[in-house]
Parts: C-alpha cells; sequence; structure tokens
C-alpha cells in the first residue's frame, strides 16, 4: 500500500497513447472520434455501465481523469469531477443531493459564498437552509428535520476556525438518513481522511492547496460508492468541468503538495507561536496551537494542520489597521489562501452569520513558503507601524 506522498507522485500518470511519458500529454479536444457506428454504441454502452472511457468534451478524457482519479484517492473516496472552481464544485455537491422541498443543514462557519448560495440558489428552488453552531456535535440530531437530506460541515471553519466534530455528526445525519457533505480545502485529504470520519461527499477547493500556486481556479467533489451515481448524472447534467489546461496545472501543482503542506504547517506553527506573544493579539485562532479550543478535536482526527489561520486583534482603529496591512512587504492583500505567497486579508464576518463570533476585528493570514522568520519581520515592523499611528 503506497503512503500518500508516494501516491502524490505516482498516481494521474496512467499514459494514454505512446510515447510513455512522466505526466499525462496534453490533451485538448472537444470532439471524440469513433471507428465505426457499432463502436460509438459500445463507448456509448460502457459509458452508461461506468467505464471511465472518454465519449464527448470534458468527461473522461485523460487530463480531468488523471486528476480526478488521483484526487479521489488522496482524499480516500471512491471516485471524482472536475468543477471550474471551488464554488462551483459547491454548488454542483449540493445539487447532486438536494430537490425542492428538502431542507439542508449548513454549518455557519461556511465560506461565506457556500453560505449565499443556498439562501439564494437553493431558496428559489424551493430547499430551505438551516445554519447550525459549528459546535454542534452530535447536538446536531435535534435540528434534522424528516425532509432534511444533507448536513454540510466545513472543518476547521473560515475566518473563525471552528473544529468540527464530524464523525458525531455523521453518526447523526446517517441515523436519519441524511448525506454528509464536507469542504476539505483546508487539510486536505493529506491532513483529514474526510471520509473515514463519515462523509460522503466531499468538496475540494484545489484552487488553494492543490494547484498551490496562485494561477488556476479549480474544484472537485469526490464521493463515495453510494453517492457517486447521483454525483456522476448530476455534474454531467450540469455540464461544468475544468479545462485539461487547469486539470494539468492542478496534478503539477499535486506533485509538491506534501512538501508545501508539511511547510506551510511548520512556518504557520512558527508564525503563530510568536503572535502568540504579541501585546497588540487577543488570540491565535489556529487549531494545531494547544491552546485552541478545537485542538483536542482535531489532534484526534486530523494528521497535520496547513498555514491559514486568524489572528484577533486588541482593539485598534480603521488607520491604525491600515497604516500595518498597506505598509506590508512580503505579505499580499487578497482574497485567497494555499499559494507559495503568503496573504493577509480582514474578515468580514457581517456575511449573515447567525451564531455571531463573540470576539474582536479578525484578520486573517496565510502562510506561504517564504523563510517564516522574514515573514515574522514584516508582521512586526506591521505592528510597529499600528502603534506609532494615532487612532
Ligand atoms: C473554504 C473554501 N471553500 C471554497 C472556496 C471556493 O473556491 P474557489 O475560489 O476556487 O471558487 C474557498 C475560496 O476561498 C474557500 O476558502
Amino acid at each position: 500500500m503506497m503512503k500518500l506522498d508516494t501516491k502524490l507522485s505516482h498516481l494521474g500518470r496512467t499514459p494514454v497513447n505512446t510515447p510513455d511519458t512522466v505526466n499525462v500529454p496534453m490533451h485538448r479536444a472537444s470532439t471524440v472520434l469513433f471507428d465505426s457506428l457499432a463502436q460509438l454504441h459500445e463507448t456509448q454502452r460502457r459509458w452508461e455501465a461506468d467505464e471511465q472511457i472518454p465519449t464527448y468534451g470534458v468527461f473522461n478524457m485523460p487530463q480531468a481523469l488523471a486528476l480526478e482519479n488521483a484526487v479521489a484517492e488522496i482524499e480516500g473516496g471512491y471516485r471524482a469531477v472536475t468543477f471550474p472552481s471551488g464554488l462551483a464544485a459547491v454548488a454542483g455537491a449540493l445539487l447532486a443531493v438536494v430537490k425542492s422541498g428538502d431542507h439542508v443543514l449548513m454549518t455557519d462557519s461556511c465560506y461565506g459564498p457556500s453560505r449565499r448560495f443556498c439562501e439564494t440558489f437553493l431558496n428559489r428552488m424551493g430547499v430551505e437552509t438551516t445554519f447550525y453552531d459549528p459546535l454542534l456535535g452530535a447536538g446536531i440530531a435535534a435540528l434534522i428535520r424528516p425532509n432534511t437530506t444533507v448536513v454540510y460541515a466545513e472543518s476547521p471553519g473560515s475566518h473563525t476556525f471552528e473544529i468540527q466534530d464530524i464523525p458525531a455528526m455523521a453518526k447523526a445525519a446517517h441515523a436519519k438518513g441524511a448525506v454528509v457533505m464536507m469542504d476539505n480545502a483546508w487539510a486536505t485529504g493529506l491532513f483529514f481522511n474526510a471520509f473515514e470520519h463519515g462523509a460522503d461527499l466531499v468538496i475540494q477547493p484545489a484552487t488553494k492547496y492543490y494547484a498551490g500556486h496562485s494561477d488556476v481556479l479549480i474544484g472537485l467533489v469526490i464521493a463515495n460508492e453510494k453517492t457517486w451515481p447521483q454525483l456522476k448524472h448530476s455534474a454531467y447534467q450540469l455540464g461544468q468541468r475544468a479545462s485539461p489546461d487547469d486539470c494539468f496545472l492542478t496534478l503539477r501543482g499535486m506533485r509538491t503538495m506534501g512538501v508545501r503542506l508539511r511547510q506551510h504547517q511548520s512556518s504557520a506553527l512558527h508564525v503563530a507561536k510568536w503572535l502568540q506573544t504579541r501585546p497588540e493579539v487577543g488570540r491565535v485562532l489556529y487549531p494545531a496551537l494547544e491552546t485552541d479550543p478545537g485542538h483536542r478535536i482535531w489532534k484526534r482526527d486530523f494528521i497535520g494542520a496547513t498555514g491559514l489561520f486568524s489572528v484577533e486583534l486588541k482593539p485598534c482603529s480603521d488607520q491604525q489597521l491600515a497604516a500595518m496591512i498597506d505598509g506590508y512587504e512580503l505579505f499580499g492583500l487578497g482574497y485567497s489562501w494555499g499559494g507559495f505567497e503568503s496573504l493577509a486579508m480582514p474578515a468580514d464576518l457581517r456575511d449573515g452569520r447567525q451564531h455571531r463570533w463573540q470576539g474582536g476585528a479578525l484578520l486573517r493570514f496565510s502562510i506561504g513558503l517564504e523563510d517564516p522568520d522574514d515573514l515574522i519581520r514584516d508582521l512586526e515592523a506591521g505592528l510597529n507601524r499600528m502603534a506609532e499611528t494615532n487612532g
């Protein structure tokens, strides 16, 4: 049985067509040609029987198939499909399961646009969503209704980093016949096997750590055997897939994900511990820290932590915050995370969260692959600018 790092190197390389090269040769195609009518019918029959056979466009074409099969195995699932972004994967996973009249339970700590998809699209389709307290654990059972078809988790939560008790929630959900979905962008399958902890469908915004270089938008949904037929057909009906170029770049990023994630983890821990010593910082929200409320469950269920965490700042003015952030030399100001470069982003929790964050202003850091001592110097200079600015 190969270890995950070996899989990162060796999966998704099945050569299609000779010559036998290290990487899957780039295949751009809309059209697959058949030799005969008999072969066309045979291909159709085999596709319907779930064979991985190219038929048309992006379905089962070499780049996508290599990536889908590799990610399915890294995440611990059965099969996967690509989507053109992480958010499209969130929407695709939900649309694979829900129908009018259903009820969805979604964590209140989810990525904001995932919440808005439920509040707008699903709502218009007659699907009601309840946003639950991310720390409910087994208590989610009390919120499950006869028409609840999805329990949606994201752990740790966006910006606020709550660690969810996925096994307890999955047990409650499965007892009532609901499908468990999880956005596993932060940990990836390397650091959290969502399927082993009870998920049925896993969303992987591969824009972040899989691609890893801030140059691709791509998402995948990975299914277990039970949910695969629903995912396969709904992805086919939605007609959304990632391009071969983006699949190629994501496979290329994936090769180094193991070394990158371990470096992100070590640097993030170093920077987070330094931030904890600073008087301007109220608290660092990073499950790998022993002081973090989610640490116990993180240690029980996760194998590692990645490079993203938040800092709760002691009260400061907008001018002070701007003086700190605007002067950063290494930290960029940008919405994404998971790339090789460090980023900062203030959290805007006015996105309708009901179980409100009770603390002060949050600043999220994505710790990149720079030397962590240089990052600390940049952060220290920023905190000094903040102190020198009149509020
Ligand atoms: C947790 C989480 N899920 C999903 C997404 C969406 O991914 P994409 O930007 O590829 O649409 C993001 C993007 O920031 C995210 O942070």
